[in-house]
């Protein structure tokens, strides 16, 4: 049997397993080709969050990592969240253990404290507000200038959202994301020198030497609508490659360039890859892994997405 029949068999039974368990499948762009092609919604954090939220399926099988599945059953508790891969992590959200968290709040109590998404739930529900890649500037926009702010986890993020908002009192968390800070300036310059006409397109988890050659920095939904509707032919993609699955769907007479990152010699986030059909065949089948959260601990979450749901 060949590897593309195997593929489409095991295609139909998860088909057949999502009306069984009345579930809907969430893709992040970053998953493999396969997953987004069965997925009933593929989307960024916050659109993933936010359609998560008001999902009436009784099975929700989230093909992201975990942080991103933790969100959606801290918005939607009474539905089954299930994720193909428990392992499916983010160097983020290992950056930022909870205990680290609260010994800051307890030096400086005045700060207030913004998370990105990439957060474990603990940390969220040590967070006064959430943000994601597509909101972080309107989110720190919303509070009071006068307020210090503690931004956490990501510092590309956060130097990236200092600049666009002018804010001094802000001290940022030294993670980062394994994928977006190891790509180099030195190789966008030798893309931008291979392909002139290309326009380079980043998001803003990568350095600051490689967001200043960006000519638009935007979440991974931002990048793909902007490059499908922008008049350009050819651009240079500074994020993960599973982005080029909608690029090509929507745009396939434009040429796309992946740069590779320091560490592997690819673009791929090896947590979202962890995910396969086979897998997401075997969650819908034995509803595990499946996200448990303590109901407290996912209340305390819950208020500050919501918060940065409200954010206009
Ligand atoms: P987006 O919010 O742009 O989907 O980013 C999530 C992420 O993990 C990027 O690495
Ligand atoms: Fe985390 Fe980076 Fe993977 Fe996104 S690409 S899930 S930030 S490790």
């Amino acid at each position: 049997m060949t590897t593309a029949t195997s593929g489409v068999d095991i295609a139909e039974e998860i088909l057949a397993l999502k009306r069984k368990r009345n579930a809907v499948i969430l893709a992040h762009h970053y998953q493999e080709t396969e997953i987004q092609e069965l997925a009933d919604v593929i989307g960024d954090s916050l659109e993933l969050a936010r359609k998560a939220k008001e999902l009436d399926c009784e099975v929700i099988a989230f093909c992201g990592v975990w942080f991103m599945a933790e969100t959606a059953k801290a918005l939607n508790p009474t539905r089954t969240v299930i994720v193909p891969d428990r392992h499916a992590g983010c160097s983020l959200v290992d950056s930022c253990p909870v205990e680290m968290v609260r010994a800051f709040k307890q030096k400086y109590p005045d700060h207030v404290v913004v998370s990105y998404i990439n957060t474990s739930i603990e940390v969220k529900a040590e967070s006064d507000i959430i943000c994601t890649s597509s909101n972080a500037v309107k989110v720190v926009n919303s509070i009071p200038a006068e307020k210090p702010i503690l931004f956490l986890p990501d510092i590309n993020l956060g130097n990236y959202v200092k600049e666009q908002t002018g804010r001094e009192n802000m001290r940022i968390w030294q993670g980062a994301c394994i994928v977006h800070t190891t790509f180099a300036a030195r190789k966008v310059m030798e893309a931008r020198a291979a392909h002139p006409e290309a326009m380079v397109v980043a998001h803003p988890e990568c350095p600051a030497n490689v967001l200043s050659q960006a000519e638009f920095i935007g979440s991974t939904s931002a990048l793909i609508k902007f490059c499908i509707e922008s008049e350009r032919q050819s651009f240079i993609v500074m994020t993960e490659s599973g982005v080029r699955h909608s690029l090509v769907k929507y745009a396939p007479h434009k040429q796309f360039y992946f740069v590779t990152n320091e560490n592997c010699n690819c673009s791929e986030c090896p947590y979202m890859k962890m995910n396969s059909l086979e897998k997401l065949r075997d969650c819908l089948e034995s509803l595990s892994p499946r996200v448990e959260l303590n109901p407290h601990l996912m209340e305390a979450a819950r208020q500050p997405i919501e918060r940065m749901l409200a954010v206009k």
